[in-house]
């Protein structure tokens, strides 16, 4: 079986399917413009189905589209079709905005999607626009239930806690969660990309978030799903449902990371803070042949040693502290999360 250089085996592959995003959210994308990637340069549907056809006997199982925004890209369902008939592949996620979900949810699952993401940091109209920056919370709501109504399910909702930005959220967004049928989770601040200009101060630890959700219902642990998720999972002890807790910055998960990505321009990325990716567009457009590339890519695999999260935290704990600004690192809409 194919294993990094940490007997980490490749499960999952992240798929960005385009660096343009409809929203500025001040965590991820703050600025008004930014030089997109030229659209020859971004991978056809037909390269991404190559791509994972050859990833499947590496070990791929699990398929994640990002983006920037995902839904943004055109006929996203045909790309969802053409993914579901791949034998091999279990699972295909997405994670969205959620901003155009209301007229693509039943296409998406006709199409084959089965469970979505959807990010919310605040469900007050006013701080939701102040930190999407562009971003209607109304047409979020209706794509989130219209994505309900379709029969999607698990749908989990993501909210990134930031520091006198949206502490004030974490109740109503559990209360709002426990009410629908949604599955709540929090995710700490983390300097992913640079853009941001991400400070230790403004990540609200996991233990912080924790105990505002337990002091107002109590929690069960669970534990990661597939013992390899990002998230940890928390019961309600009512029985009410669950709420998970994504904790890069305190609680960091690189030893089980089984997470390859695949940038919109055909980088091959071996983690979310890689300061930079293994060119495979190269490959797929130069005639290279099937075999080839497989071994290409399993080769990267092997060579993989990223564990940044974990490195980060044991600087966070050392003398010396840590600098994000010593750290180069490819920035989040290309990367998709
Ligand atoms: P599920 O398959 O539903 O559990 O989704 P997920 O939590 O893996 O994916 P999602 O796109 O919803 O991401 C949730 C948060 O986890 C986002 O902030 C991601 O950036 C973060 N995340 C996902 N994978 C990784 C990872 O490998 N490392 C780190 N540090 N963060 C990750
Ligand atoms: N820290 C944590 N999560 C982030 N996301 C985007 N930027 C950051 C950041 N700096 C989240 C989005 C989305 C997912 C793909 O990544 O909110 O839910
Ligand atoms: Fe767009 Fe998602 Fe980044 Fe917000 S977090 S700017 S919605 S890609
Ligand atoms: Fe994986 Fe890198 Fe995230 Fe660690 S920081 S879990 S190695 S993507």
């Amino acid at each position: 079986m194919l294993q990094d250089q940490l007997q980490r085996p490749l499960r999952d592959l992240r798929i960005s399917v385009t660096d343009r995003c409809n929203f500025r959210c001040t965590y991820c994308m703050p600025f008004d413009h930014y030089d997109w990637i030229d659209k020859r340069e971004i991978l056809t549907y037909e390269e991404i189905c190559r791509v994972v056809r050859l990833a499947v006997p590496l070990g791929v199982r699990k398929i994640r589209l990002t983006g920037g925004e995902p839904l943004v890209r055109r006929d996203l369902p045909d790309l969802v079709r053409q993914l579901a008939g791949i034998a091999g592949i279990e699972d295909i996620a997405l994670t969205t905005n959620g901003s155009r979900l209301s007229g693509m949810a039943g296409a998406l699952r006709d199409a084959g999607l089965r469970r979505i993401n959807v990010s919310i940091d605040s469900l007050d109209p006013e701080r939701f626009r102040r930190i999407t920056k562009r971003g209607d919370l109304d047409d979020v709501l209706k794509g989130l239930f219209a994505a309900k109504e379709t029969g999607l399910a698990p749908i989990k909702i993501n909210a990134v806690i930031e520091r006198c930005v949206n502490e004030e959220d974490i109740l109503p967004l559990v209360e709002f969660g426990r009410e629908h049928d949604f599955v709540m989770r929090f995710i700490e601040y983390m300097d992913v990309g640079t853009a941001n200009a991400w400070r230790l101060e403004r990540t609200v630890p996991k233990a912080e978030i924790l105990e505002r959700i337990g002091a107002r219902y109590p929690l069960e642990p669970i534990g990661r799903g597939e013992g390899n998720a990002p998230a940890v999972d928390y019961a309600f002890r009512d029985g009410k449902g669950t709420v998970g807790i994504v904790a890069s910055v305190t609680e960091p998960f690189c030893g089980t990371c089984s997470r390859g990505r695949l940038t919109a321009d055909g980088r091959i990325v071996t983690c979310l803070f890689s300061r930079t990716g293994h060119d495979l567009k190269a490959r797929l457009r130069s005639g290279t042949g099937d075999d080839e590339i497989r071994e290409w890519m399993a080769a990267v695999w092997a060579g993989r040693t990223d564990r940044f999260s974990a490195d980060r935290l044991h600087a966070i704990q050392s003398d010396d502290g840590y600098d994000p600004e010593q750290h180069d690192k490819i920035e989040m809409i290309t990367l998709g999360g």
